[in-house]
């Protein structure tokens, strides 16, 4: 088993080093040199395409935190209303499907009996059914309209990290395809898009080698009792994802919050020392990057410890972190791909710190089968 884990410690650190080549293989093939979208596989026609008027994104745990970025991205280049519900509250709601209702099922192993129990509610209600899956032949791609395939090879670590950023460039490149298929007016922005997305291996490889400070960070942390995540937009939901994966593998309460929520109850929970890392999201639009600097500012004016993750040069946040954890400039709708690496580094680290088996945390199931 040793030889399988190519020298790594875990199978974890493995799969978050293999990322840069996995979300490679995501884009592999999937688009024309000038950026037009090739998406043979999804096999529901573009006429069909053209009729959906809304989107639900559904999927369990991380895929579902992998739905919450789909949404901006999505709804942003295709102006189709987008709902992301986790699976097993999806068929309980009775929620509102026809023939136009674009489902999209996101799981990694394609066997979770929350997401398969929900897409076959959507199959009865006449939905049409999208699966964005990482196991070949698996039952809910078996049983879905298509399926986008996320090529991460297979996972081991109980905590999923290339499958949650494989999923990501996936729904990235279905936004787009239903975008160019139904020629919106963001159609210039496609192929620009398509092009970052191709910098994404190399951004991804940049921050995994500058991963030290991480490292230091673990250490630092060592006996924390609770840490908070905060993110605003695609950050929020990276932000949940950071919480998520220190729960998993480190046993530490962790809470992820929408940056703005703060002063509607979070921020009481602030108090001398406690680390609370925040996602900041690029500058220059929406004046989202200045409110997510305001909001450290508040945490930090009240004793928190905050490790910032921002672009690599801006320099308005650094004196309002702690920590700063440099990212490399990507668009905001892309940012999760690069953000989420050092969150997950810095859980793999601390849970060995620990003495946890990372690969195996406990109480949990790589994939659970029952609902
Ligand atoms: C389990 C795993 C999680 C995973 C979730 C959904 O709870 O421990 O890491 O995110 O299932 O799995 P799926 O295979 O459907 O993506």
């Amino acid at each position: 088993a040793a030889a399988e884990k190519d020298g790594y410690d875990w199978f974890m650190r493995k799969e978050i080093f293999e990322q840069p080549r996995a979300i490679g293989d995501g884009l592999l093939g999937r688009h024309d040199e000038a950026g037009q979208l090739q998406l043979d596989e999804v096999r529901i026609s573009d006429d069909e395409l053209r009729e959906i008027d809304k989107i639900i994104i559904i999927g369990c745990g991380t895929a579902n935190y992998a739905g919450m970025v789909a949404k901006y991205a999505i709804e942003h280049w295709t102006r189709i209303p987008c709902e992301v519900e986790l699976a097993h509250e999806f068929r309980y709601r009775d929620p509102i499907l026809t023939r136009n209702t674009l489902v999209v099922a996101i799981s990694q192993s394609g066997e979770t009996a929350d997401t398969l129990m929900a897409i076959r509610h959507a199959v009865k209600q006449k939905a049409r059914v999208l699966a964005i899956c990482n196991t070949n032949g698996s039952t809910i791609p078996r049983e879905s309209d298509a399926v986008i395939y996320t090529h991460a090879g297979p996972e081991i670590g109980v905590a999923s990290t290339k499958g949650f950023s494989t999923q990501l460039v996936a729904c990235y490149l279905l936004g787009l395809y239903l975008a160019q298929v139904r020629g919106n007016k963001f159609g210039d922005e496609i192929a620009a898009v398509v092009r970052e997305l191709e910098k994404m291996p190399a951004h991804v490889q940049r921050v995994l080698d500058d991963s030290a400070s991480v490292y230091e960070l673990a250490q630092r942390f060592l006996g924390a009792r609770s840490v908070l995540f905060l993110g605003r937009h695609a950050g929020f939901p990276v932000a949940l994802e950071g919480a998520l994966k220190l729960k998993e593998l480190a046993y530490i309460h962790a809470e992820g919050f929408a940056a703005g929520e703060l002063k509607h109850g979070p921020i009481a929970l602030i108090e001398e020392g406690l680390p609370v890392f925040c996602i900041v999201p690029p500058r220059g639009r929406d004046q989202l990057h200045d409110k997510m600097i305001s909001a450290i500012q508040e945490i930090r004016a009240r004793g928190a410890l905050t490790i910032v993750l921002a672009e690599e040069d801006d320099d308005e946040v650094v004196p309002y972190a702690d920590v700063f954890i440099p990212l490399p400039t990507v668009p905001t709708l892309l940012q999760p791909l690069v953000a989420t690496i050092p969150l997950q580094l810095f859980s793999c680290e601390l849970a060995t710190l620990m003495g946890h088996d990372v690969d195996q945390p406990r109480n949990l199931a790589k994939s659970v089968t029952v609902e």
